[in-house]
């Protein structure tokens, strides 16, 4: 297997052996006619010392540099008392160094493979990746990724699933992005589409009757990309037939928690069993439907309390059938007025007309103990009255945005997850997984004017709801569920439709006629016409959840060959023009004059 040693293996029961070492040159250093040469590989690092009298490997090891490829071969012995370093795993031993080979010399690097604080700019890493993850931490981040992908695979074995591989050329999936398109050659002016999930095709694994299926499917979308997303990404994809959702989040819950604990075992798991929250109480007290659980500055409807108060903003708002929300941020009450009017800003970035905040100094002197823009308006009582209808007391401060239900929600939500993070409430090594459920079946589309399913068209209504599909579509809850983290969306799932005519009832309220639904859809609703089990699943995203325990900020820290926030691969320099014979072939014409092709 090529290396017999790694560079992290050494220690004081080998000294006196006769090693050799081989990998890239980590640092070189010269202390008064010694020269130390660490040299690293996958698994750590080890220090060589070269000695003057040692010619030509001496000359050779102060030629090189940092990354070059070496091979050195030496006697292990104990380092002098003193030049110990206790944070290597080879910190006690270095390597006397007779001979050195260099396999391989490296140009001048264009950064310093360290994890110091010297990283350059996100695009030069990524341009020069091979070098970026070299570093420990990339390393670190890969080992997470496999650790996570084969206890996954583990665990779903253990239990009777099977890992069946679905098409990457496939045919249009709804999962609210644009396709990507391949051109076919052979069929003009037809196309393929990538996947936006093996929705479809995990469905019609159980009519075929797998019962338990699982890949680690590669999705592809053409969305706006951010923090959280990739045009392409990798799902767990599951799906299992004669289940309920509890059968469903048992099993989810089960494969969360175990995995943490034996991939992440510094990590705490907030609370066990996972919460299990509705969608609408979500939205009602985190104001988003992927709530940070690890704090809680939750947020309540203080409306009725202000609806008669003689500060208008609050009173007109409630008149019109607005709703006036709010926060208590503890221990704020001393924010400076800047500080208060950064809020306010953050607020109006985010789509209010304003914020209102009241620093609570000390209620027991009446209204003169609030500190606030509107106090005024306000008597020591009703004061008091909100202060403890947002859970607030002396040191707090209450931030209140009076607005429609969904922008004083969604405004809050947003200072809410500022603040856990500025006030240090959102702790990286606990993990707050927790279930939302029962999320409405569609949404109205304004612009469309027809009912968008919220999950996927596949979603079913709870039980009993299928009759209010025709009376009442915005009123009907979707068997769905969300498993969310820190503040993250980590993976969706749902019980599916498999009955043809309730199916087909949806795909009419999206605003389908029958022969688009044919086109389609003819053959899952076909399927469905030969013994199709009842049947539901879930797909958490790896990127995802591998970013939150390996505590990176974003998921390309955790993809090995992420694109940017354009949707480029900077190191492929992809995508790329093509010559005119390859459009030739694929019957392609470009409306615009395209780039040549390099
Ligand atoms: P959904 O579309 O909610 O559900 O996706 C499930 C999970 O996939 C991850 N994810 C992404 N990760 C990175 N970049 C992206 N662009 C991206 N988009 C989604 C998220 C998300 O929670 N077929 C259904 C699942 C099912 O019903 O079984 C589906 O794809 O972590
Ligand atoms: P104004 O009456 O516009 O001068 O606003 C008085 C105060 O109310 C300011 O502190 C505004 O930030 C705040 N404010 C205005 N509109 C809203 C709103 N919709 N919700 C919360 N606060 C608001």
């Amino acid at each position: 297997m090529g290396k017999e040693l790694t560079c992290g293996e050494l220690n004081r029961e080998h000294v006196g052996q006769r090693v050799t070492l081989k990998g890239w040159v980590n640092s070189r250093r010269d202390h008064g006619g010694v020269i130390f040469l660490d040299v690293r590989d996958r698994w750590g690092r080890t220090q060589t010392v070269f000695n003057p009298e040692n010619e030509p490997a001496f000359a050779t090891a102060e030629a090189v540099r940092g990354e070059w490829v070496v091979s050195i071969t030496g006697t292990v012995r104990l380092r002098p008392p003193g030049t110990v370093n206790p944070r290597l795993s080879t910190g006690e031993i270095e390597v006397a160094a007779e001979s050195i080979e260099v396999l391989n010399p490296a140009a001048p690097l264009p950064f310093e493979v360290t994890d110091e604080d010297t990283l350059p700019d996100e695009s030069v890493r990524l341009r020069y990746r091979y070098l970026d993850l070299r570093r420990a931490r990339m390393l670190r981040n890969l080992t997470i990724r496999h650790n996570t992908v084969k206890f996954i695979r583990d665990y779903l074995s253990d239990r009777g699933f099977l890992e069946v591989e679905t098409p990457i050329l496939m045919k249009s999936t709804p999962e609210g992005a644009r396709d990507y398109l391949v051109p076919s050659r052979v069929h003009p002016g037809e196309f393929y589409a990538l996947p936006q999930s093996p929705q479809q095709l995990k469905q019609i694994l159980m009519v075929a009757g797998v019962e338990r299926y699982f890949q680690i499917a590669r999705c592809f979308r053409d969305e706006d990309l951010r923090a959280d997303r990739q045009p392409e990404f990798t799902q767990l994809d599951l799906e299992m037939s004669f289940v309920n959702q509890e059968d469903i989040l048992q099993l989810t819950e089960g494969l969360f928690a175990e995995l943490t604990e034996a991939v992440t075992p510094h990590k705490k798991i907030l609370q066990k069993p996972f919460p299990r929250l509705t969608y609408q109480e979500s939205m009602d007290r985190y104001g988003n439907d992927k709530p940070d659980l690890r704090f809680g500055l939750e947020i309540r409807d203080v409306t009725s309390l202000v609806a008669e108060s003689g500060f208008k903003v609050f009173a007109d708002t409630a008149a019109s059938g607005g709703t006036v929300r709010g926060i208590s941020v503890p221990g704020a009450a001393s924010y400076t007025r800047r500080q208060v009017d950064e809020l306010t800003s953050l607020a109006q970035s985010f789509g209010a007309r304003g914020l209102v905040w009241v620093a609570i100094q000390d209620s027991s002197q009446g209204s003169a103990g609030y500190r606030s823009p509107v106090a005024k308006f306000f008597s020591g009582e009703e004061l008091r009255a909100l202060a403890q209808a947002l859970g607030g007391g002396d040191g707090d401060l209450l931030l209140l945005v009076a607005d429609r239900r969904e922008t004083a929600l969604d405004v809050l939500g947003r200072l809410r997850g500022h603040l856990g993070q500025a006030l240090g409430l959102a702790d990286p090594n606990v993990m707050a997984y927790a279930f939302v459920v029962e999320p409405p079946l569609f949404e109205w589309n304004e612009e469309e004017g027809r009912w968008d399913a919220t999950h996927h068209p596949f979603t079913a209504p709870l039980p009993g709801q299928e009759g209010l599909l025709r009376t009442d579509p915005a009123a009907v809850k979707a068997e769905a569920y969300d498993i969310v983290c820190n503040g993250y969306e980590l993976g969706s799932g749902s019980i599916r439709i498999h009955r043809r005519e309730v199916q087909a009832e949806v795909f009419r309220l999206m605003n389908y006629d029958d022969e688009q639904i044919e086109a389609r859809f003819g053959h899952l609703l076909r399927a469905f016409e030969y013994g199709a089990p009842p049947h539901g699943g879930i797909a958490p995203g790896i990127d995802r959840w591998v970013m939150l325990l390996a505590d990176e900020p974003n998921i390309r820290e955790v993809i090995a060959f992420p694109k940017n926030q354009a949707g480029v691969d900077l190191m492929l320099k992809a995508p790329a023009p093509v010559d005119e014979r390859q459009l030739r072939e694929l019957h392609l014409q470009l409306r615009e004059p395209g780039r040549t092709p390099a």
